[in-house]
């Protein structure tokens, strides 16, 4: 099973096109070497509004499975990409900011700056990546593994918890 991924990257300078975006070629590259069709990548600017109209805009015509957005899940005034996605998702899954955030202490302190979250919309799970190439190649590679069993469950592909090296149930 493909599963469908759509790219969002939160930044004002890529979006007025003084700084080129790293972070959505990453994320592409990395979803699509695990076997994820990505089926949109857009650089939007910190807005609240724009951010969360795209992410209820995929979730609702069923355009991907998994949107990972990447950038503004910091603590400058503009940064509101957690609040765009609270604003649209509808169950909270709150395991993987907790788990994206405790697997980073290891690169860096300041894993524990990025506010970003995760979320369900309908059969869309959304979740927040901090805003670098860098940040997104180590919480993606990390994240690549659950996250596909996670979403066989969300689309019903799957209800079966065991896990493969598993298979006997402990
Ligand atoms: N997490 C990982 N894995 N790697 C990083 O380099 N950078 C941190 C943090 N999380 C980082 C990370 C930093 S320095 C900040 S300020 C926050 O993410 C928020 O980043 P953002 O505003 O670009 O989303």
């Amino acid at each position: 099973m493909t599963f469908r991924a759509y790219i969002i990257i939160a930044s004002d300078s890529s979006y007025q096109g003084t700084r080129a975006d790293g972070s959505g070629p990453e994320a592409e590259r990395l979803l699509t070497e695990a076997g994820y069709e990505v089926t949109g990548r857009i650089v939007l600017p910190d807005d609240r509004r724009m951010l969360a109209d795209k992410m209820k805009q995929v979730a609702d015509e069923g355009l991907a499975d998994l949107i990972v957005t990447s950038g503004g899940t910091g603590f400058s005034p503009r940064d509101v990409t957690p609040e765009a996605t609270e604003d649209v998702m509808e169950r909270a899954v709150p395991g993987i900011p907790e788990a994206i955030r405790a697997d980073s202490m290891r690169y860096t302190p300041r894993a524990m700056l990025s506010r970003g979250t995760a979320g369900i919309r309908k059969r869309t799970l959304i979740v927040n990546l901090p805003g670098s190439p860098k940040a997104v190649r180590e919480t993606l590679t990390f994240l690549l593994e659950p996250l596909g069993h996670g979403l066989a469950i969300l689309t019903g592909l799957t209800s079966d918890c065991a896990r493969k090296e598993n298979s006997d149930g402990t």
